[in-house]
């Protein structure tokens, strides 16, 4: 017997899509039947190659271009895929990035702008999405719930990153703004909750993992003795997304390979 797709008939959109974990998360929900709204933000180019490969290998999906801290940008991201897909249940808060920079020396630009997309992007998506999972409500052959939100953390929503001050503040924005909108908004039966990634290897952190030396100093921060792929947060998405979770909301779920598990502990204190 073949069992029915976990996400079979569901849309999404991946905010972030066309690269590294928000490409991962894209092609994961795709192979579990969800059609999937590829965003991308200056991606294009890797966008399309991903749009193919899912399409290859018999999904759905379409590529749409917004910066996700524009109001405008997200409200026509969203038109779109509610005209392409009928509507949206499943939100994927992916887009962020990091600039780093040691306090003293940080501008006032590199908060902001950082803020804009890991923070403020999340609650325009997340309003976005809202507004559209309240209009239809629960459509109980799809789904228990009116819809999902996941938004994409960090362990740095719980572990304060030294030189990184402007990302390790919006990840723990992103904890606090995840779990007020669970509580909001669990009686019209909308999930919200994140996934907390360790160190994934993927552009943002090459500098971490390329060589084998820098590779050596971040696995002490590993317990599980292996670097993230962006494969392992794509199945933690899955699962978010689906009914299998459909009890669980407000949460966190680190998927880090124990990083936050305080490894410089083992044999210390
Ligand atoms: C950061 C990566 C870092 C990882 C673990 C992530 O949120 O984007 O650069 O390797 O946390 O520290």
């Amino acid at each position: 017997m073949n069992p029915k797709p976990l996400l079979a008939g569901q849309s999404a959109v991946v905010t972030g899509a066309g690269r590294g974990i928000g490409a991962a998360i894209a092609k994961a929900l795709a192979a579990a039947g969800a059609s999937v709204a590829i965003n991308y933000s200056r991606s294009a180019d890797e966008s399309e190659a991903l749009r193919s490969e899912i399409e290859a290998a018999g999904g759905n999906a379409f590529t749409i271009q917004a910066d996700v801290s524009r109001e405008d940008d997200v409200q026509a991201m969203f038109d779109a895929t509610i005209k392409r897909f009928g509507t949206v249940d499943i939100l994927v808060n992916n887009a962020g990035i990091q600039i780093d920079a040691p306090f003293e020396d940080m501008k006032l630009d590199q908060w902001n702008k950082l803020l804009a997309i890991n923070l403020t992007g999340q609650f325009l998506c997340a309003r976005a999405a809202v507004r559209e999972f309240l209009r239809r409500g629960v459509a109980p052959e799809r789904s228990a719930a009116a819809g999902k939100i996941i938004c994409i953390s960090s362990v740095h929503e719980v572990i304060p990153w030294a030189g990184h001050v402007n990302y390790a503040t919006s990840k723990g924005g992103v904890g606090m703004f995840m779990r007020t909108l669970a509580q909001e908004m669990a009686s019209r039966r909308i999930r919200v909750n994140a996934i907390g990634p360790g160190a994934i290897a993927t552009d943002i952190n090459r500098n971490a993992w390329e060589t084998e030396e820098a590779k050596a100093k971040l696995l002490k921060l590993i317990p599980y003795g292996r670097v993230g792929a962006a494969v392992d947060i794509g199945k933690a998405a899955v699962w978010l997304a689906s009914d299998e979770s459909d009890y669980m909301t407000g949460q966190t779920l680190f998927v880090d390979g124990g990083m936050t598990l305080y490894p410089e502990f083992r044999d210390a204190g």
